[in-house]
């Protein structure tokens, strides 16, 4: 089936509605108005007549009659001679006896008054090239008396008349037309780019959104298709990072098993040596120096295990307070030494809940080390825990170096760090454990004013 623009389908219907219809409805018009017209002529010429012969006026010369009310006027005898006429200069073949009875219809005409018909008679004729309508009357001896009124008003009022009609039709035509054009214009424009939109996110583009032009069902329609996009863009960004994810894990699992195992001898034979009585104060120090490369090496690919291999969640009903205050005795002498001041708001008035102790001590340790390391001159780190709802929030608070826009959005991804010593799987593994929590992480940087972390976790925990 041939293809049309819903424009079309809009314009035509209108068009072929309307343009029959301010067609035909002024043509029915002049017709009925015609009618009319000629009904009022007929009876305002009857009328006429009826004064000639009543006042005697039928007596004057025809040409007086003539002047009186602009008509002709032929009178014939009963033998249809003809007696009087206004119309002298009639072309010689119609001005014959023969041609006129024809014309005029007159033995028809004589018939009529024999039968004493009624209804006054009046018939249209051509004479000398123009149109007239006779209307006749008996008159003494058996004379005709034909008084012929000029139809030239009639046609010129129906002439005039057709074409102001017409005229109408067309600016009624070209109007439905514009507007018509208008209505579709306005419902196909806000799809067109709909359409523009949508064969932009089938190309995989989901950064944009679609313009949200009209509030009607192409509005509503516009929004849904957004959110749709955007619920798309998430959740084709969580399988990337998912995927990336999974391969870095498996790398990462990889790595460990074949660096730990070499690391270990290293460690044990660089101990051994130190405990030998012949090894000199330097070579200790070496020594020394190369068990604490291998412990942070150790770290590293503790880090990567975790974050490779993560183990089932052992989940207590218990108070979340004391495993921060641990995590926090363990780092207090850290924080004094780096000149940082820590403000503590955690509240107790929420109940018991389930979660992984060890795994929770993790996270939040990592959240600490980072605050702490963003502020190397020192600082204030605030850590305060609420809730709201069903969710308990920690929420960790420093006055460091702060996070730029475009290193927030990358801050879970693995191995992504902007530090010379750092692995970059410490949020990573943050973001793991309290998503397996079923929980969230927010991070917010405002500029200049250091780093919050809220780990949002859930009290009433759900498979
Ligand atoms: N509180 C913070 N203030 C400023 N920057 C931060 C903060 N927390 C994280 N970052 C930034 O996020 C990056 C990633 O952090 P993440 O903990 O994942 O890795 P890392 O700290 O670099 O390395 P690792 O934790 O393995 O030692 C950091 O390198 C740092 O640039
Ligand atoms: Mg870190």
């Amino acid at each position: 089936m041939r293809r049309q623009s819903i424009q079309t389908k809009i314009v035509l219907p209108f068009l072929l509605l309307f343009a029959p219809i301010s067609i035909f409805v002024p043509l029915i018009t002049v017709e009925l108005f015609a009618w009319k017209y000629s009904e009022q002529f007929i009876k305002e010429t009857q009328g006429w007549l009826n004064v000639i012969m009543e006042t005697g006026f039928i007596r004057e010369p025809i040409e007086k009659v003539k002047q009186a009310y602009s008509v002709e006027v032929m009178i014939f005898s009963s033998d249809f001679t003809l007696n009087g006429s206004t119309l002298t200069d009639l072309p010689y073949d119609e001005q014959l006896r023969d041609n006129l009875i024809e014309v005029l219809r007159l033995k028809q005409v004589k018939e009529s008054f024999q039968n004493e018909i009624d209804s006054p008679i009046t018939q249209d004729v051509t004479l000398g090239g123009k149109h007239y309508k006779v209307f006749y009357r008996a008159v003494q001896l058996g004379r005709i008396y034909c008084l012929l009124r000029p139809m030239e008003t009639i046609a010129d009022a129906k002439r005039t008349l057709t074409l102001y009609m017409l005229g109408i039709a067309i600016v009624v035509t070209a109007l439905v037309a514009l507007i018509s054009h208008r209505i579709g214009k306005n419902i196909t424009e806000p799809i067109k780019d709909l359409v523009g939109f949508t064969e932009q996110v089938a190309e995989g583009n989901l950064e944009e959104q679609c313009e949200v032009k009209t509030h009607d069902e192409i509005g509503d329609l516009t929004i849904a298709f957004n959110q749709m996009t955007e619920e798309l863009k998430q959740s084709r960004d969580k399988l990337i990072q998912a995927e990336r994810l999974a391969t870095a894990g498996k790398m990462s699992a990889s790595f460990a098993h074949e660096i730990r195992n070499p690391l270990s001898s290293m460690r044990m034979l660089s101990q051994m040596l130190m405990q030998k009585p012949e090894t000199s104060d330097e070579q200790q120090k070496s020594l020394q120096y190369i068990l604490e490369e291998i412990e942070r090496i150790d770290n590293i690919v503790k880090g990567l295990m975790d974050f490779a291999s993560p183990t089932k969640l052992n989940l207590e009903l218990q108070s979340l307070t004391p495993v921060l205050q641990s995590v926090l005795t363990l780092m207090e002498a850290n924080l004094t030494h780096h000149q940082i001041e820590l403000s503590l708001d955690l509240a107790s008035d929420f109940p018991d809940f389930n979660f992984d102790a060890d795994k929770i001590k993790q996270a939040f340790m990592n959240v600490v080390l980072n605050a702490m390391e963003a502020m190397p001159q020192g600082g204030t780190l605030t850590i305060s825990t609420f809730q709201e709802n069903e969710m308990v929030c920690i929420r960790v608070c420093d006055t460091g170096i702060g996070i730029s826009e475009e290193d927030i959005e990358h801050l879970f991804e693995p191995f992504f760090t902007r530090k010379t010593k750092g692995t970059g799987l410490g949020l990573a593994n943050v973001k793991r454990i309290v998503e397996e929590h079923n929980g969230t992480v927010e991070i917010a940087s405002p500029l200049g004013e250091g780093t919050t972390v809220s780990l949002w976790l859930p009290m009433k925990l759900q498979d």
